[in-house]
């Protein structure tokens, strides 16, 4: 749903990719600052021996910039940009407002952030502001300017980075600031009282509305808080974090026009900002990514979250902001990456649209809250494996420069709507073990496993291009989804739904009638009750599958009964069913399948689309390509102990050796096949 407050964004061309480097963008985060002025002379050096040509500065710098209000102190970021410079090497300028300095929370202590339950946060961390205090706008935005004004015709500077990471740690705030603000917003999206309560619901359990000031922001309460509420709250506060880092760019495009402006996203990984709308407000798409590291087919996540990053960007070419040459330091296990995965992560990002690679940070940092975090230079220093492994990716990415600006074409979409996953997430659903992000994960692995590359879409996005969409999570679809999705089919798209899809309304209202009320006529069935299951129960479907978590009774109208419960709660029912719709097919799963079942659904989904499945790849080879007016670019990545093959012709750019009709891809390693005059 449109924000309402959400100004459309200004007709922009399109603003340039990073005016230097020329080639591909390796580097990372740089906080000298935590060093002596020898050590960054050093740094520069190795920068240089390992090729890269990019550094994020400044990020955390504010109370170095401005150690009193009003008095600022640029000496020391002159001599580093001056030092970048001569070395050859650009600079993305962070603005430092994601950690505002000891003596703007001692003057405005009301700009700390509430959480729900009402403690104030203090400081002595890092994290921003309530995201709607005017002292924190207003100071943000002046060191900003400060910035802006200073820099912007310094030779070294070629992109801004602006904050670090709306959203985390910081989201929602229930500060009075906020309470104020999110009324202001209420009276826009609605303009009457009688909209808001309608939209609402408050005639559920009298909370009808007679006046403005009445509202508050949906902190703890005695039982389950108003959830239309809620899920306004979290649409006003992505719009006010938004707002933030509106209001910082636009200083920064007054002083530096044609500089391209971004702050980095996370993508599959923060649900508090809507990126589909944030990514209209940035030049370039830029994102962090973080290995779960303890989840073994953490590549195939990462996949994922790139896929996004890229859909994010509308296929354009986006930064990978940062990510880790090991281990991090804020999980429960912090597993360290095994030899060669460096490279694979990150060209797994480069083979899904990124002409970035950045990691967090180039120098461990000896003190503060990361030092247990991994580095491009480890506390260790040049002696070491994660360094070596840095040289050679700087070396590959030279051989791989060819690449920049190609992009990825997909048949095959994922529907991603963050205000379904806000609503869903909400208390009292049918079944605790309902989980948007588990069931898009599984829909996806089985396209990664089969090396179908995906986009992911807004349900309101246009969809002609696809010969399938699919819908593994929706629980809210708004009317204007409604009908896309309804026009995507009869139109002759291929749309595949799984259970607790179509449920409800922008408000999280249920649409009329049996449910899925949003995609009834186009499954062609009405589910007459929700069956869910109880904990590690499992049923069998007719086609030999198993389903486990949930079941439906469902009543066939056109649908074809595709498979049915065998046993269960809705024994002899239909679990799966494929339905005519217009032009188009439209499937639904009634229940969780795994694995080989639910590819099983799934590739017969992609097949009867019309999609050529190909030659399909051995287990944990990633394959997925790029393509520009120069040709084909097939990456393959073999995440596993064991060689791999996989038929390929052109020059491998890595090894420089042809590859004549089948690629050897070694165990663990990377080939990145340039087959010149193919396109697809
Ligand atoms: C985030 C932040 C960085 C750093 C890394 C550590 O991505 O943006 O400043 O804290 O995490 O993994």
């Amino acid at each position: 749903m449109t924000d309402v407050l959400q100004a459309p964004a200004p007709q922009r061309a399109p603003a340039p990719w990073v005016q230097r480097p020329a080639g591909l963008c390796y580097g990372g985060d740089y906080n000298p600052e935590q060093w002596p002025r020898e050590v960054w002379v050093e740094d520069i050096a190795l920068m240089k021996e390992a090729g890269i040509n990019l550094v994020s500065v400044g990020i955390f710098s504010w109370v170095l910039l401005e150690p009193r209000e009003g008095e600022y102190d640029f000496e020391w970021l002159d001599h580093l940009l001056d030092l970048l410079h001569d070395a050859g090497i650009s600079v993305d300028l962070g603005t430092p407002t994601a950690a505002p300095p000891a003596w703007f929370w001692k003057k405005y202590p009301e700009a700390l952030p509430v959480t729900r339950e009402g403690a104030t946060l203090g400081n002595g961390s890092r994290g921003m502001a309530s995201p709607s205090s005017p002292e924190y706008r207003r100071a943000a935005t002046n060191i900003t300017e400060q910035l802006a004004r200073r820099y912007a015709s310094h030779p070294a500077l070629v992109l801004w980075h602006v904050h670090n990471e709306y959203g985390a740690p910081v989201s929602e705030s229930y500060d009075d600031n906020s309470v104020l603000a999110f009324r202001k917003w209420l009276r826009a999206r609605y303009g009457t009282l009688d909209a808001l309560n309608q939209a609402w619901g408050t005639l559920f359990w009298g909370q009808k509305y007679g006046e403005w000031d009445e509202i508050d922001a949906p902190r703890v309460s005695a039982s389950v808080s108003n959830q239309a509420q809620r899920l306004d709250f979290r649409r006003f506060t992505s719009h006010a974090l938004l707002q933030c880092f509106i209001a910082e760019r636009d200083v920064i495009r007054q002083y530096t026009p044609d500089l391209p402006v971004t702050t980095n996203f996370m993508a599959t990984n923060c649900l508090s900002a809507d990126y589909w709308a944030w990514s209209k407000e940035v030049d370039i798409v830029a994102n962090d990514h973080y290995l779960v590291a303890q989840r073994t087919d953490n590549h195939v996540l990462l996949s994922m979250d790139a896929d996004l990053t890229r859909s994010l960007a509308g296929n354009r070419p986006w930064m990978l902001m940062e990510h880790s040459t090991g281990a991090v330091n804020w999980q429960g296990r912090n597993i360290a990456k095994r030899p060669g995965e460096l490279a694979r992560n990150s060209i797994s990002h480069l083979a899904r649209g990124a002409d970035a690679v950045m990691f967090f940070q180039f120098r461990a940092s000896r003190f503060g809250a990361e030092k247990f975090h991994s580095a491009m230079l480890p506390h260790a220093g040049t002696g070491t494996r994660i360094w070596r492994e840095v040289l050679d990716l700087g070396d590959d990415l030279k051989k791989l420069a060819a690449v920049k600006g190609s992009t990825v074409e997909s048949r095959v979409a994922i529907l991603w709507d963050v205000e379904s996953f806000w609503a869903q997430d909400l208390e009292w659903r049918p079944s605790s073990d309902l989980d948007h992000r588990e069931r898009i994960e599984a829909f996806y692995t089985v396209l990664w496993k089969a090396g179908i590359s995906v986009d992911f879409a807004h349900p309101e996005a246009d969809l002609s291009g696809y010969d399938l969409v699919l819908a593994p999570a929706l629980y809210l679809v708004g009317d204007k989804a409604v009908a896309n999705l309804r026009s995507y089919v009869h139109n002759g798209g291929n749309l595949m739904v799984s259970y607790f899809s179509g449920i409800v309304d922008v408000n999280d209202t249920v649409h009329a009638g049996a449910s899925p009320g949003a995609l009834r006529d186009v499954l062609g069935l009405e589910i007459h009750e929700f069956l869910p299951l109880r904990h590690e129960e499992t049923i069998t479907l007719s086609n030999g599958a198993a389903g486990t978590v949930w079941a439906e009774e469902i009543l066939p109208g056109s649908a074809t009964v595709l498979s049915r419960y065998l046993d269960g709660p809705a024994a002899s029912g239909p679990a799966i069913t494929r339905n005519t719709f217009g032009a188009g097919t439209a499937w639904y799963v009634s229940t969780k399948l795994d694995g080989d079942d639910l590819a099983g659904v799934l590739l017969d989904a992609a097949r009867g689309a019309g999609i050529d499945l190909g030659t399909q790849p051995p287990a944990g080879l990633e394959v997925v390509a790029r393509n520009a007016a120069s040709g084909k670019f097939t990456f393959l990545i073999n995440h596993t102990d064991a060689d791999a093959e996989y038929p390929a012709a052109g020059l491998d750019l890595l090894s420089g050796e042809t590859v004549s009709g089948t690629a050897h891809i070694p165990a663990g390693t990377v080939c990145v096949v340039h087959t010149p005059g193919v396109t697809s």
